[in-house]
């Protein structure tokens, strides 16, 4: 029962995120999956069923690729209405999907080991070499510069600043992707973070060398 619904929402959430070009496609999904489970097993806490449920549908509602925050939240409470998945589960789910997010560092309170658990998970994509890639992926596709040295970094800014306001795929590492390590939740998810953390520095150190023409 349990796994024949996983299935089926695996075969949604491919054909809802398939094909997305910014970073948030099935790949991706899969990923936080997997992570979302080992942290879960090395915890030895939560529960494994919930975890990879709310895994596979957690960009389903997201702002960023739905119309609006309300047609997001429709597309996750219409496919719920096409499965048997008691309402209790379907509550705690939602909960989790809609606290995860970061919105330009704005702390939401985690409800539930099983949030804490995925969003370390969702983190940890967002980091590291995949982190890289799919930080130009999402900035291509927006149409935003790989770097613009006379745009200032945005230390603090609003929800609508973070998400509207000009900005640059090399300013997204130091306005979220070099936060993350010291916000993730489990102690395996901390760990997980060191090597990846270190890979983003060497990149952008490189990479403004380059910049600078200072390997001529
Ligand atoms: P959340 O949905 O948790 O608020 P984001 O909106 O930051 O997270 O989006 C998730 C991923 O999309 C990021 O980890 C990053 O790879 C990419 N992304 C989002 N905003 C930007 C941006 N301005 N520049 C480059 N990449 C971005
Ligand atoms: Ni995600």
């Amino acid at each position: 029962m349990k796994n024949e619904l996983i299935v089926t929402t695996e075969k949604f959430v491919r054909s809802e995120l398939g094909e997305d070009a910014t970073g948030h496609d099935w790949y991706h999904v899969d990923r936080v999956r997997r992570n979302a489970l080992h942290i879960c097993k090395k915890e030895m806490t939560g529960d494994p069923f919930i975890i990879e449920i709310a895994a596979l549908l957690h960009d389903i509602p997201d702002e960023k690729l739905n119309e609006s925050v309300a047609a997001g939240r429709a597309k996750l409470s219409s496919y719920f209405q096409t499965i048997a998945l008691p309402e209790k589960d379907r509550n705690h789910i939602t909960e989790i999907i809609e606290s995860i997010s970061y919105k330009g560092g704005k702390r939401t309170a985690l409800l539930s080991v099983e949030a804490k658990i995925v969003q370390d998970a969702d983190r940890l994509d967002a980091i590291g070499a995949i982190g890289i890639a799919r930080a130009f992926a999402y900035g291509g596709k927006k149409g935003q510069l790989i770097y613009d040295p006379s745009i200032a970094v945005r230390e603090e800014m609003t929800v609508e600043e973070y998400r509207k306001g000009k900005s640059t795929s090399i300013h997204h590492f130091y306005e979220k992707l070099l936060k993350l390590k010291d916000l993730m939740n489990t102690n395996t998810a901390k760990k997980l973070a060191v090597s990846r953390q270190q890979m983003m520095a060497e990149f952008l150190e490189q990479f403004y060398q380059e910049w600078d023409g200072q390997d001529l």
